[in-house]
């Protein structure tokens, strides 16, 4: 189960993201916003963020305009490592290192092509599971 959320800066690549997870029959929660209408990111950020922190979602996707200040506000919530990814290898290294459970996508910064890559890149990618990833990631928690 995938959370995804944006604010009015990230509605339309939301809405893109949310067309190709149904088109890989990816189960998703949508936590709005529902329109290009100005909204705060923190809101939808915490919507998202809680809902996998909690479990009821296994990993979670934000959408802002940047990206930056909605993974700022997703990253201020216990157990989330939401990062921010403008290409596929950062996608592929923060699941193989750091195990981040958000990602974050800027819909004024990445074209649909290009997101669509890095939100299958992230879904595809298990964390590596090794041991000095675990400890840095048991740092950051502490
Ligand atoms: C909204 O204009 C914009 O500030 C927001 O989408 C995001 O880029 C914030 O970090």
């Amino acid at each position: 189960m995938i959370g995804i959320g944006c604010d009015h800066g990230g509605y339309e690549l939301k809405e893109a993201i949310i067309k190709h997870l149904k088109e890989r029959n990816i189960e998703y929660m949508d936590f709005g916003c529902n329109s290009e209408d100005a909204v705060d990111y923190p809101e939808y950020a915490k919507k998202t963020a809680y809902a996998v922190a909690e479990g009821k979602c296994d990993k979670g996707i934000l959408v802002c305009g940047t990206g930056i200040g909605i993974s700022i506000a997703a990253n201020k919530i216990k157990g989330i490592r939401a990062a921010l990814c403008t290409d596929c290898f950062m996608a592929e290294a923060t699941r193989l290192h750091n195990d981040a459970n958000i990602l974050a996508l800027g819909g004024r910064v990445v074209g649909q092509g290009l997101a669509l890559k890095i939100v299958d890149t992230f879904l595809d990618t298990e964390f590596s599971n090794d041991e000095r990833h675990i400890r840095r990631i048991n740092m950051i928690e502490d």
